[in-house]
Formats: C-alpha cells, sequence, structure tokens
C-alpha cells in the first residue's frame, strides 16, 4: 500500500519536471544561449561585429546599443566603455583563443564566452556607476588579471 502510495508520488514528481522543462525549451524558447550562433575564432576581428568592437547606436532594433567585446588572454576589448544610463544595451562578445568568462559585477549579466560561439545578453543599465567586467572561467596564468570597466554615466 505505502509502496504504491511512493510510486505515485514519484512519476508524479517525473512528470511535472518533465512538463516544466518542456514548456520552458519549447513554449518560451529556453536554450543555451553561447549555442545560437557561431564565428570563427581565426578571422575574429576581421569580420562584423567584431573587427568593430565598442558601443555602437542602432536603429530598428528593440534595443538602443550593440556592445561588442573581444575576449582573449588575459584581457577583454575594449577596456572600457561609457553606457548612457538607462540604455538597453544587447551586448555581443566572443574570444578569440580559449573559454573566459563575461560577469558584470552588480548585474545580471553572466556569461561564458567559448571560442566559435557568440555570447549575447540583453539588459538594461538602469544603475549609475562603474561596472567591473570580470573572467570568471579560469583561463591561465593571467586568468587574475583579466577584467574590463563599464562606466554608467
Ligand atoms: Cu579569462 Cu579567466
Amino acid at each position: 500500500k505505502l509502496e504504491k502510495i511512493w510510486l505515485i508520488f514519484g512519476i508524479s514528481c517525473l512528470v511535472i519536471f518533465l512538463t516544466v522543462v518542456g514548456v520552458s525549451a519549447f513554449y518560451l524558447g529556453n536554450k543555451p544561449p553561447s549555442c545560437l550562433t557561431t564565428v570563427n575564432p581565426e578571422t575574429v576581428g576581421q569580420e562584423k561585429p567584431f573587427n568593430e568592437p565598442g558601443l555602437h547606436k542602432v536603429d530598428g532594433k528593440a534595443w538602443d546599443y550593440e556592445l561588442v567585446y573581444v575576449a582573449s588572454a588575459f584581457s577583454y576589448t575594449p577596456a572600457q566603455v561609457e553606457v548612457p544610463l538607462g540604455a538597453k544595451v544587447k551586448v555581443i562578445a566572443t574570444t578569440k583563443d580559449v573559454i573566459h568568462g563575461f560577469e558584470v559585477a552588480g548585474t545580471n549579466i553572466n556569461m561564458m564566452l567559448e571560442p566559435g560561439y557568440i555570447s549575447e545578453y540583453t539588459t538594461t543599465f538602469d544603475k549609475a556607476g562603474e561596472f567591473l567586467i570580470v573572467c570568471n572561467e579560469y583561463c591561465g596564468a593571467g586568468h587574475h588579471l583579466m577584467f574590463s570597466k563599464i562606466e554608467v554615466v
């Protein structure tokens, strides 16, 4: 009797779990964000958008600016950027060499940059101040020196 209850409980949990995952994947469109677009890491810097790292105003899109980053051991390009307060920004980043992190401390931006893939995240910078981009994936001897700055003014 008790076993039957547990069995039903177990199966119910499984069904609920699969439903949540299914709804999240197909209905809300949740996918691993870095697996969407690819880029050839050897030509990063020669082709759009990575030939022009930095902040660019865009028209006719759901965001106001695109902020392009190229990471390589052990720095980010650009090293510093100024973003207008309240701007909706799409961050577009990749790495030239190994896996790097891309965490903007004090915000909800936290991405992994993988060679060959483009990582994107759209957010609104609604807090003024200085935000540090740090690498949170161990990438070699200079890992702890790897950072960049976003100034929201
Ligand atoms: Cu780049 Cu750690």
